[in-house]
């Protein structure tokens, strides 16, 4: 019988006198109204507020990885607040550099960049490239040999620590296609490898443990598993990588990006390390800053099963629960305070059973067809991994803030379909 909790909510959420939500002062339902459902709604001075926090944690250096959500906007939002942007392939990279962010406050990630992807970094003189295998050093240094400039670089290390998440979201272990295993002496070699090559100036180590991590104790302990490495070669920089998890539901918790920054630091000092300590949280960022409304069109009971709330986006907007079995609350923004004691499952409108927003959800007892239903904590991984699944139109994002809402990307059309196709037409 609860009601939605406000720690799911944005920031600047807030419930009028008639039970209506309202997201950066714009009221929920006339959002929907106007830019239709689905839509993602972005509180703007959340975003901002993140990123603020995450400078103020962790100094300049810190970046936004922008695989959590990106666009024009958000890119130069991050860059405005102070923040580098990490950015993990070619895709990424251009639309970082064609939101005007320069490309000294970037760092390129991936396992397996193409060698066009890192001519690509080297000519807009990113600030840092983090190396992942040996064939990346070949290509780094051939491309400086045909006579483009060296790169600061920071290696990618795995430090074989088990983080408490998903198998999916776990980087960090020593079975894994990321970075250089402390283990098996490849960090080792990397290092010694980077330090002799010409092409190359080397700053430090990099390592990402995984990703929705609430325990703060697996940074800990990557902290404690590089520590050998970190202060035998001195290094200059030392980035934890990103993620911090977030509260999706009711009952979780998790540490601020404040509390996270000075139990790292605090390990990094009790470890001996010196160096500058940088970070790059995606989630933490944006995930709370959203909600995406959708509009429901069927309610299908069945008898002694359950009910099926059907919606009009799903899976092309919000594959989590699909991917890692992700949980999510539900809610109505024209009565945000009500007691939710129906239980249902809501679906998205896409033509598999897997296709499934959440999958016990709570819900107010007067639910109708028409009703526009949200759910909150959709900022990360929901537009940045949507599809066109069915030739389901991709939604737009919007970001409200003090009363007024700019659209900041517009929602796909038919047309967008075809754009790519090359057909012969009679
Ligand atoms: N740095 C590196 C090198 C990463 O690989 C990632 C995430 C991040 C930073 C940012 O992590 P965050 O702070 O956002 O947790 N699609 C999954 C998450 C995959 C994360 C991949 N790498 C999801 O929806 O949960």
């Amino acid at each position: 019988m609860s009601v939605i909790p406000p720690y799911l909510l944005p920031d600047n959420a807030a419930i009028a006198a008639d039970g209506r939500l309202s997201i950066g002062g714009c009221d929920v339902l006339e959002l929907a109204a106007e830019y239709g459902t689905p839509l993602f709604i972005y509180d703007e001075h959340h975003l901002r507020a993140r990123c603020r926090e995450a400078v103020a944690a962790f100094g300049d250096g810190v970046a936004y990885a922008t695989k959590a959500f990106l666009c024009t906007a958000m890119a130069q939002l991050a860059h405005e607040e102070g923040m580098q942007l990490d950015v993990a392939t070619g895709g990424e990279l251009h639309v970082a550099l064609h939101a005007g962010v320069p490309g000294d406050r970037l760092v390129m990630h991936g396992n397996n960049k193409s060698e066009a992807e890192l001519r690509m970094a080297l000519e807009a003189s990113v600030g840092r490239i983090v190396v992942d295998s040996f064939d990346e050093f070949d290509r780094i240094e051939a491309l400086v040999a045909a006579g483009l400039p060296a790169p600061t670089v920071l290696i990618r290390v795995n430090p074989g620590v088990d983080a408490h998440t998903h198998e999916y979201l776990q980087t960090g272990v020593p079975d894994s296609k990321f970075g250089f295993g402390v283990g098996d002496g490849a960090a080792d070699r990397a290092v010694d490898r980077a330090h002799e090559s010409h092409a190359m100036h080397l700053a430090g180590i990099h390592a990402h443990i995984g990703s929705q991590v609430f325990v703060v104790d697996s940074f800990v302990k990557a902290v404690g598993a590089l520590a050998p490495l970190v202060t035998r070669i001195r290094a200059d920089e030392f980035s934890i990588g990103g993620g911090l998890g977030v509260p999706y539901v009711e009952g979780e918790s998790a540490p601020t990006i404040t509390e996270w920054a000075d139990a790292v630091k605090r390990a990094c000092a009790g470890a001996g390390i010196q160096s500058r300590i940088l970070a790059e949280p995606g989630r933490a960022i944006v995930a709370r800053a959203a909600i995406t409304a959708y509009r429901v069109g069927t309610i299908k009971p069945i008898d002694g099963v359950r009910t099926y709330v059907s919606v009009d986006g799903g899976m092309s907007d919000n594959p989590r629960p699909v991917l890692y079995g992700s949980g999510y609350e539900a809610f109505l923004p024209r009565s945000v305070g009500a007691e939710r004691p129906n239980r249902v499952r809501i679906v998205g409108k896409h033509c598999e059973s897997g296709d499934v927003i959440v999958q016990d959800a709570r819900v107010p007892a007067d639910l109708t067809v028409g009703d526009v239903l949200a759910t909150p904590v959709t900022g990360a991984y929901g537009h940045t991994m949507g599809s066109n699944y069915n030739m389901v139109l991709r939604p737009p994002v919007v970001f409200a803030r003090t009363g007024s809402a700019r659209l900041v990307v517009r929602r796909e059309t038919f047309s967008d379909l075809v754009a790519r196709d090359v057909a012969e037409m009679e």
